[in-house]
């Protein structure tokens, strides 16, 4: 079987840590500690974030995978601890609690949030304390999908690819000034918002992803990827929707001599398969579930009309969603490197990059 990166993760909101295993890493990889955390950092900043974000500065760990830096070409496991989960020990105890509660947590929520797993979570799994579905549905979980993407980011550093997510619109406002006025007028309300972060992937070559099936194709792999990621309600590959109000003419790609594009409006993708430009994927994120002025749900305690759950929360998360599905998407194209030049070691894997280039003579962009 083709080698590829596969990532499995566990961990709750408020439990002791987050964890993900990474496998399909050559061996020899150099990883950076501190671009890890500034990654983690990253995801934890931005102007809508809730003070949760300056209560814990994230860190990663490693328990296995790594000798002095370098990745042994076993799986990886990476660990992000929750700080704030000595508030919640005796909440979130792993084991039965010992002695009287204290701390967060020690009250069951009935109260399900509209736009959050809260009502589907507990009809599921049979739960009747919403905290039991809300823990791990909750975003805090894209702490270790950054952590395995920053990894995905080094070994794809090996192969010239850059990976880089920015924020394009919040609430509807395009500008920095507007974004941030957009984020204090909800805030003001009570009220949260959503937004469309970019991410785009240069350096990729062509030839990554290939025809037909959804495990293939490239654009369907990113698609699902950044879908994967909480809130993410809508993905588009380059123009995406904007291409079917065009007509063919204005739609693709023209190819020059040089097998030069007088544009990109495919977003590096044709076909299923890389076509060498930069690869372009955009998210869009609805407003988040959780508002200070909370919206009509029901107490599934008692089936009466309430108001739904108000728990910490960010009023937008744009420019957080702005660097994990830039992880996701890393990840997702590292893995599609690991698949097409495999390799156990490093040195293995960027050889064959170098030399299928050289076949297609693919000098860059
Ligand atoms: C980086 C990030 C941060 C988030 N922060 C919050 C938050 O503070 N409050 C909240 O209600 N939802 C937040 N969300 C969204 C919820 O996790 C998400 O809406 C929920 O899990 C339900 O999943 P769905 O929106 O995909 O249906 C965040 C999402 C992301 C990606």
């Amino acid at each position: 079987m083709a080698v590829s990166l596969r990532l499995v993760t566990a961990g709750e909101s408020h439990g002791p840590a987050l964890v993900a295993i990474v496998t399909g890493l050559p061996a020899g990889l150099a990883l950076d500690r501190a671009a890890i955390d500034a990654d983690l950092r990253r995801r934890q900043q931005g102007y809508g974030r809730s003070p949760r974000q300056q209560l814990e500065t994230d860190e990663v760990e490693v328990l296995a995978g790594l000798r002095h830096g370098r990745t042994l070409g076993t799986p990886l496991a990476l660990v992000v601890r929750n700080r704030d989960h000595a508030n919640w020990e005796w909440g979130m105890s792993p084991w039965p609690p010992a002695g009287e509660p204290s701390g967060k947590g020690t009250k069951p929520v009935t109260l399900p949030r509209p736009g959050h797993a809260d009502l589907a979570g507990v009809l599921k799994y049979g739960h009747e304390d919403v905290r039991d579905a809300l823990e791990r549905a909750s975003a805090r979980h894209t702490a270790v999908v950054v952590a395995a993407g920053a990894v995905a980011k080094a070994l794809l550093a090996e192969i010239g690819i850059t990976v880089a997510g920015r924020v394009l619109e919040i609430g509807g406002a395009t500008g920095e000034e507007e974004m941030r006025a957009a984020m204090d007028s909800a805030k003001a309300d009570r009220d949260t918002l959503g937004g469309i972060v970019e991410v785009v992937a240069e350096g990729v070559p062509p030839g990554l992803g290939s025809y037909a099936t959804r495990e293939e194709r490239l654009d369907a792999r990113l698609a699902a990827a950044v879908m994967g990621i909480q809130a993410v309600k809508g993905v588009e590959l380059g123009e995406g929707f904007a291409l079917a109000r065009k007509r063919g003419s204005e739609a693709h790609d023209e190819i020059e001599p040089g097998l030069k594009r007088r544009s990109n409006r495919a977003g590096g993708i044709e076909g299923g398969v890389s076509n060498g430009e930069p690869v372009v994927v955009r998210a869009a994120m609805k407003p988040l579930p959780t508002l200070m002025r909370p919206l009509d749900s029901v107490d599934l305690a008692t089936g009466k009309a309430a108001q739904a759950l108000v728990e910490r929360s960010d009023v937008a998360a744009v420019e957080a969603l702005a660097v994990v599905a830039e992880a996701a998407v890393a990840f997702e194209l590292a893995g599609a490197a690991r698949e097409k030049f495999g390799g156990d070691a490093l040195g293995d894997f960027v050889a064959a990059q170098r030399a299928y280039l050289e076949r297609i003579g693919w000098t860059g962009r």
